[in-house]
């Protein structure tokens, strides 16, 4: 017999157990509310897409691509089947017609697919939007998404290798930025009913494909201008990717960002009106900001607006919620052109530590009645006057063996039950019940439609 062993779960992934489950399960259901009182609606995607996928959409010098794609692995080939493929197309399925033996190689090469378990779900809302023709739909296609996302990166608080979110994308013809600050409007009221309270949105426009080259081959110059005082990550990103300098946070780098060239002094005509209409618009829909220059995003598909929510209570992993647009990524992924887009993505597991480390986790509706029985004729009535009960959208327990009524009550008093229903011989015979609220200890004596009536109204009083 094999050694006796325990299993735990892989680093960087967690289990979020009950009670924590109710709060995840609130915090999503209300974002669904809110998503869809905005007409979004559901779109549910594949886990794994293929690695090109992530590659030419998030960009193959991000930390996300080069780094952290959790993990990548491979379509297993059915080489028999190849052959006999082959064979079926042409006498010999191992060469091609000049002889050439390494043609079964270079066909087992080309059909070996990658894939990887999706570390961000834009990429594949876009190639569900592509693959379904939904740029034929009339208006902008408003989706939202609930779910796992997979990053190898370092695991600390707030970050995992197994993480959550909740997004929404809007893609379609249009670009207007009452798009984004709707898309902002939305996101800050799902934040204040999710009790999500001290948090800052950070907003920046990284210009367009007119725009951006040129202050990037500028920022690039000024870059190697001060290179010996970067350090090594930022050395290297001057010639892969010098945006992501300015996300740098190395204390003794900062001073030099600070005087770097900013994006906003070399916006074109068109993104600098873009971005003063969107100010506008957040203006006019009351919510407050701040430009943050900096503000580049760690995915290269962005274009024009991009932006961030941080909250308090998180320590260094501060983001909640990452979003911006991305005009080209539709027609960079073989898409038609013109269709524009804008997104963003709130990391559920920090906006749930967020929301307990300030004190606003909500009262969740918990367990309502525990059924306490004595003798052999109250168990029918307790199975009966529990299946009615749970009809009646009450949690219901009923605990499978017969217990002393002190320890029945104990157990509902330690699993949280606001009653104890009390059903003995006395109550059989006089058809009555008896109720126990457990936070005063009152108790009343009711029949089964009062019971019923009672236990409804207080339901619906409380919210459970
Ligand atoms: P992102 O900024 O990479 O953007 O991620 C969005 C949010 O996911 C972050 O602000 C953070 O709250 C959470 N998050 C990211 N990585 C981790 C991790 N390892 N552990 C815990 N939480 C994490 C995107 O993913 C884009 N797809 C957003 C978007 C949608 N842009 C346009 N549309």
């Amino acid at each position: 017999m094999s050694e006796k062993r325990q299993f735990r779960a892989i680093k960087g992934t967690r289990d979020i157990l009950p009670p924590d489950s109710a709060l995840w399960n609130w915090f999503e259901k209300t974002a669904r509310e809110v998503f869809e009182s905005y007409n979004f609606r559901d779109i549910r995607l594949p886990i794994f897409e293929e690695t090109e996928l992530f590659a030419r959409s998030i960009g193959e010098e991000t930390d996300i691509v080069g780094k952290e794609m959790w993990f990548t692995f491979q379509e297993p080939l059915d080489i028999e089947q190849i052959i006999q493929e082959r064979a079926k197309a042409g006498s010999n399925p191992y060469q091609d017609k000049y002889g050439d033996l390494r043609a079964i190689l270079f066909e087992v090469q080309r059909r070996v697919q990658a894939l990887t378990l999706r570390p961000e779900a834009t990429a594949g809302s876009v190639r569900a939007y592509i693959e379904h023709g939904m740029h034929l739909l009339p208006g902008n296609q408003k989706l939202y998404y609930v779910g796992p996302m997979f990053r190898r990166e370092r695991p600390q608080k707030g970050r995992y290798r197994q993480f959550y979110q909740v997004g929404a994308e809007v893609l379609g013809p249009s670009d207007a930025p009452a798009i984004d600050a709707e898309i902002l409007e939305m996101l800050l009221v799902l934040f204040k009913r999710a009790g999500l309270v001290n948090t800052t949105l950070y907003i920046n426009s990284i210009g367009c494909k007119e725009c951006r080259p040129k202050y990037v081959e500028l920022l690039r110059e000024e870059l190697r201008k001060v290179k010996d005082k970067l350090g090594p990550d930022s050395q290297r990103r001057i010639e892969t990717n010098p945006l992501r300098v300015l996300d740098s946070k190395l204390p003794e780098e900062q001073a030099v960002i600070e005087k770097l060239p900013r994006i906003s002094e070399h916006l074109c005509a068109a993104c600098r009106q873009h971005f003063s209409e969107l100010k506008d618009e957040l203006s006019l829909r009351d919510i407050s900001y701040e430009e943050n220059w900096r503000l580049v995003r760690g995915l290269d598909y962005y274009t024009r607006t991009t932006f961030e929510v941080t909250a308090t209570g998180l320590g260094s992993q501060n983001a909640v919620c990452g979003g911006g647009r991305y005009d080209g990524l539709v027609e960079l992924l073989g898409g038609p052109a013109g269709v524009k887009g804008i997104g963003f993505a709130i990391g559920t597991d920090r906006a749930i530590l967020s929301i307990q480390e300030s004190g606003n986790v909500p009262r969740l509706p918990g367990l309502s009645v525990l059924i306490a029985r004595m003798g052999p004729k109250a168990y029918p009535v307790a199975v009966n006057i529990a299946k009615k009960l749970r009809a009646c959208g009450l949690a219901v327990e009923l605990p499978p063996q017969e217990m002393k009524f002190g320890k029945a009550l104990g157990l509902a008093d330690k699993l949280g039950a606001r009653y104890a229903l009390i059903i003995g011989e006395d109550e059989v015979a006089s058809r009555t019940y008896t109720l126990k609220r457990l936070a005063d200890a009152e108790q009343r004596k009711l029949t089964e439609n009062e019971l019923l009536e009672y236990l409804e109204s207080e339901r619906r009083g409380s919210g459970a």
